[in-house]
């Protein structure tokens, strides 16, 4: 129905440049929704977040309000949050324990985990010869069409048809295995919290920015360059400055010619993987520790092949972006045509050294979290940048640097060297999007 509103789909993406409707038309967000969203894998949370039977999370899946639930049968679920009787929201809080079973707040029907009816008040009473009971599926907590999890990351898509998780995340799949690998146990646990930032601007401002490798040393130098100022001061007077200085000095320290050494892998769903790490493998006595327990679980080889990996960022389209070497992720959630919720979520790698952990939550605070002048530099040109989209300044937004030069391989876009900074991850999003856009139900 809606596409009769929008026509031609195909005319608002060229292979360099995209129309501005596509930010800011809710027509073109509700498309969005259904053909991108509500169709594809969407990253749920983690299974550590939900470790005993009953443990819920809310989370919102396009435009569906949804939960994931551990079931007593130790299996991940994910529903609706809706009960079928008259449509009452399951579960008001974020998260918690629904206890034995799902018990609607209203009139009391109630559920297994798996989202089974399991009893309605005076049900022989009330509906003995009606079509309402455990014999109609309409009478149960409706499920995502499909759930997966790999290596503990749970993914529903709201389509029964469509590729598995594997084949979605292809090679962007490196992310969970660089995370995961990274701890002496093989896997990792989540630290039961987000943050939590409301941005006003549309969702793919926010993808678009996440390997856009030109704009840290312009937009986070002053940044950068107050950090680098402290760092120096304090290497003069002790000898050694802590590593979370480092942190923020290297935006300053990346110059855009050294960002251009980067390169991004740009894949067919709309992923991208954009190389180069810039702690790569600090070596203060910390990591030294971790070193030798990661020697110890994997051996030397393995270990240096794990620590060689050097990835700074994957994003996985439409709707997650992993820091694996520093344990951290971004849920981008669209709430509106100019409003984005991110979660942002960090990790501990299972049996490395508290300090590790602290190293990754020092990440988390200075260049993640929302009290942090880096993310807030970024918001600030995410707003700006809406505001201009919304103007008539202007048709296109252009994706042309280093156009024409990206090297074609098998099942991937890569840019070339000395092409860092190149618009590739930008093209190959909005390529990716006009087919996702393009293919009815
Ligand atoms: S709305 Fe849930 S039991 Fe009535
Ligand atoms: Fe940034």
């Amino acid at each position: 129905m809606l596409q009769e509103h929008v026509p031609d789909l195909g005319k608002f993406v060229e292979p360099d440049r995209v129309r501005r409707e596509v930010y800011v038309d809710p027509r073109i967000f509700e498309l969005e929704m259904q053909r991108i969203h509500e169709r594809y894998w969407i990253y749920c949370g983690h299974e550590s977040q939900v470790p005993k039977p009953g443990d819920y999370y809310t989370v919102q899946i396009g435009r569906q309000p949804m939960l994931m639930v551990r079931g007593r049968d130790g299996k991940v679920h994910v529903l609706y949050n809706r009960c079928p009787h008259r449509g009452n929201m399951m579960c008001g809080d974020r998260h918690g324990n629904a206890g034995e079973f799902f018990r609607c707040s209203y009139h009391a029907w109630t559920f297994q985990h798996d989202g089974a009816l399991r009893s309605i008040p005076m049900m022989e009473s009330g509906y003995a010869g009606t079509r309402y009971g455990k014999h109609n599926p309409d009478c149960s907590m409706k499920k995502a069409a499909r759930v997966e999890s790999y290596r503990g990351f749970v993914f529903a898509s709201l389509a029964a048809e469509g590729p598995t998780l594997l084949e979605f995340l292809g090679e962007s799949r490196i992310a969970f295995d660089d995370m995961c690998d990274r701890a002496p146990g093989g896997e990792v646990e989540i630290v039961p919290n987000c943050f939590r930032v409301v941005q006003h601007s549309n969702w793919k401002i926010f993808l678009e920015n996440q390997l856009d490798a030109l704009h840290p040393s312009v937009v986070h130098q002053s940044t950068g360059r107050a950090a680098m100022e402290v760092e120096n001061l304090i290497r003069k007077q002790t000898g050694q400055a802590p590593l979370s200085y480092h942190m923020l000095s290297a935006f300053a320290a990346v110059t855009i010619e050294k960002w251009d050494g980067f390169q991004t892998l740009n894949y067919p769903y709309g992923h991208c993987i954009l190389t180069g790490y810039m702690g790569l493998r600090p070596k203060d006595p910390d990591t030294l520790a971790y070193e030798k327990v990661m020697q110890k679980a994997y051996g030397k080889q393995r270990m240096e092949e794990i620590l060689g990996v050097n990835i700074h960022h994957v994003l996985i389209y439409p709707g997650l972006s992993v820091q694996s070497a520093l344990q951290q992720l971004r849920a981008v959630r669209p709430l509106g045509v100019d409003r984005t919720l991110t979660e942002i979520w960090h990790f501990r790698l299972k049996g490395a050294p508290e300090a590790i952990y602290r190293r990754s939550l020092a990440y988390y605070n200075l260049v993640n979290s929302p009290a942090t002048l880096i993310n807030a530099d970024d918001l600030e040109n995410f707003w700006k940048c809406h505001q201009g989209l919304s103007s008539d300044g202007g048709d296109w937004v252009s994706f042309g640097r280093h156009f024409g030069r990206d090297l074609e391989k098998p099942g991937r876009v890569e840019t070339g060297p000395n092409m860092g900074t190149s618009e590739a991850p930008m093209r190959n999003q909005m390529k990716a999007w006009a087919r996702y856009m393009r293919a009815r139900a």
